[in-house]
């Protein structure tokens, strides 16, 4: 028999349909569109604006589009696991709730949280259930409220980070598409840089905390920046010398969308040309864990079956890694 890959089958996602634009955010803190295009790329992101709705609206979404466009019926499926920064609960998973919403009676699920890189950590995950060989679908959504954590009086945050949600299934495959690499890293320096103070276990709530606004995003931009530029970089490098691969022979690089520049200085260190370079902050921001499904769902059209794909992340804790992917289909 032939070794077991996993690979990604299907696609799907959400955004909200509220826009918050540049030109809305200049009514509401110091900052211009000029400022906002040229350090970062974007120019609007989506905003879940309903008050009793929170990540699992835009999980399920995004699921239930994977599932309508690929005709999967939902009590196949063996696992759901939900890459998220924002659970709708502290207690109680997301995933367990989206799971049941969607129908999948038959699996278990979880949440995964790694910041910014829940998402490639959940590749991983959800890849290695399935080369085990003890699942055969895994359904890895990756959605993020970022507008429920963010404090819109701070422009140093609240330019930055939008709403959304990507799913993709992992299926096994035996002729060798899928997950054929990874490198994947970590760093707790990293937590001082980029946090929520407030509401774990060890700062819980308070009056005090809540005065503080120690609840909302902190980030030191030009920290986190720096590392971001040279890690993703370097393992984005790495995964391709690992793997043989020259710049001809990589096909999509497929980078979280944190700042334009940070995606450029990786594609430049792996010599990429621009067109093979995803790139969609410009309309969602940074959507945290949502961002990668988003550039698959954006960009699914133009998979050829068997294009390299090289996916990489950086994100708050310090998280951080690269995984290289053989896309498994052309789309019918
Ligand atoms: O996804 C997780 C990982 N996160 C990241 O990868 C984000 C990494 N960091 C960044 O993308 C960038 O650091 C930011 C986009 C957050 C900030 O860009 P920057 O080029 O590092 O700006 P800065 O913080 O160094 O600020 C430069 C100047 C400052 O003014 P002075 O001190 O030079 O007079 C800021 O006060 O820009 C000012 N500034 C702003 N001006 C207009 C900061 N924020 C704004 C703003 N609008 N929103």
């Amino acid at each position: 028999m032939n070794k077991i890959t996993a690979a990604i089958t299907a696609v799907g996602a959400y955004v909200p349909d509220y826009v918050l634009s540049n030109q809305v955010l200049e009514t509401m803190v110091d900052t211009n569109d000029e400022w906002i295009t040229s350090r970062t790329g974007i120019k609007e992101r989506r905003i879940l604006k309903d008050k009793d709705k929170g990540t699992s609206f835009l999980a399920i979404k995004a699921a239930q589009d994977l599932l309508q466009k690929s005709g999967t019926k939902p009590e196949d499926i063996d696992m759901v696991l939900l890459a998220t920064a924002t659970p709708d609960m502290p207690v109680a998973a997301t995933a367990v709730y989206v799971a049941t919403q969607i129908g999948a009676v038959n699996a278990f699920a979880y949440d995964l949280q790694a910041a910014c890189s829940s998402f490639l950590y959940g590749m991983s995950t959800a890849a290695a259930y399935i080369q085990s060989g003890r699942y055969k679908k895994v359904l890895l959504v990756g959605a993020d409220k970022m507008s429920s954590i963010i404090d819109y009086t701070d422009r140093a945050t609240c330019i930055i980070f939008g709403d959304g949600a990507g799913a993709v299934l992992f299926e096994p495959n035996e002729e060798g598409y899928g997950l054929q690499d990874e490198y994947l890293r970590s760093d707790g320096i990293g937590r001082e840089y980029l946090k929520i103070d407030a509401g774990g276990s060890l700062l819980p709530a308070s009056e005090e905390t809540v005065a503080n606004k120690q609840h909302y995003v902190f980030q030191d931009g030009k920290t986190v920046f720096k590392y971001a530029v040279s890690n993703m970089a370097d393992v984005s490098e790495k995964i391709m010398n690992r793997n043989n691969l020259s710049h001809d022979d990589v096909d999509w690089l497929i980078a979280h969308q944190a700042n334009k520049r940070i995606i450029d200085a990786t594609a430049s260190r792996m010599n990429l040309d621009d067109s093979k370079v995803l790139v969609n902050i410009e309309k969602y921001g940074n959507t945290t864990s949502a961002t990668l499904p988003l550039l698959l769902s954006d960009y699914e059209h133009q998979f050829k079956k068997g294009d390299n794909l090289v996916f990489a992340s950086f994100g708050g804790g310090f998280t951080w890694g690269s995984i290289y992917l053989k896309w498994a289909y052309d789309k019918k």
